[in-house]
């Protein structure tokens, strides 16, 4: 089959096919603070790392219509700092109760009964219970306009300024997936998990792999 996407359920399927062809996607569990310093935390699949050198990352919010700027978004503009939570197997419930839109200023960590566990460089909390965490400052946002009124959606990215991994993931230096089991999105309601590995080298054998 062929269609346009810009062509309203020109797919003719029941549910748009979209989202379950870009998949799996990441899951960036963003935390963030207001001016007033109310701590914040929703998953965002539209999220992946942009390049490594330096480390830039990316979530991207579609407004609402009662909300055209998602908390995440406004904080990390107007506060200037968000931090990354991963999603191991183990928080997928957690972080789903995370998704719900609630009043701006409710905080999440209560909602799901996670720790908040202050970050080294920045304001917004660590989720305590996940496997590694990326600390951001705020870069930039770039928007981009939907046929939906009061529906743009804020691409935010952020400069990734300090790492943090548990130490029970690094197995023989090298972080094990399979010790968490991060979770990612698929389309509709699906999930999946990382739940196992296999590895290639490059054709190009000259490039060693310690060096990407
Ligand atoms: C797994 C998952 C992934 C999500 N990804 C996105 C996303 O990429 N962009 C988005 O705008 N909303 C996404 N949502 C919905 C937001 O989490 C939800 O709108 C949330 O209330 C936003 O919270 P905030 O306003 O506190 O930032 C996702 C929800 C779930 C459960």
């Amino acid at each position: 089959m062929f269609y346009d996407p810009d062509v309203k359920r020109s797919h003719g399927l029941p549910h748009d096919p979209f989202k379950a062809l870009v998949a799996p996607r990441p899951i960036g569990w963003i935390s963030t603070v207001d001016k007033q310093g109310n701590v914040n935390l929703a998953p965002y699949s539209f999220f992946n790392a942009v390049c490594y050198n330096p480390c830039i990352v990316m979530f991207a919010a579609s407004g609402l219509a009662d909300d055209p700027m998602k908390h995440s978004w406004r904080n990390a503009e107007e506060t200037g700092e968000f931090v990354c939570n991963i999603v191991s197997e183990a928080l997928k419930d957690p972080m789903n109760m995370t998704s719900a839109h609630v009043a701006r200023g409710v905080d999440e960590f209560k909602l799901a009964g996670l720790t908040p566990e202050p970050s080294v460089k920045v304001k917004p909390p660590r989720v305590k219970e996940a496997p590694a965490h990326l600390e951001c400052k705020y870069l930039k946002t770039v928007v981009f306009e939907s046929e939906q009124k009061f529906q743009s959606h804020g691409v935010v990215f952020g400069h990734v300024v300090g790492i943090h991994i548990k130490d029970e993931v690094i197995v023989n230096g090298l972080v094990d997936v399979l010790k968490f089991r991060p979770v990612a999105r698929l389309g509709y309601m699906d999930y999946t998990v990382v739940d196992s590995v296999f590895s290639m080298g490059r054709p190009d054998a000259k490039i060693p792999k310690a060096a990407e």
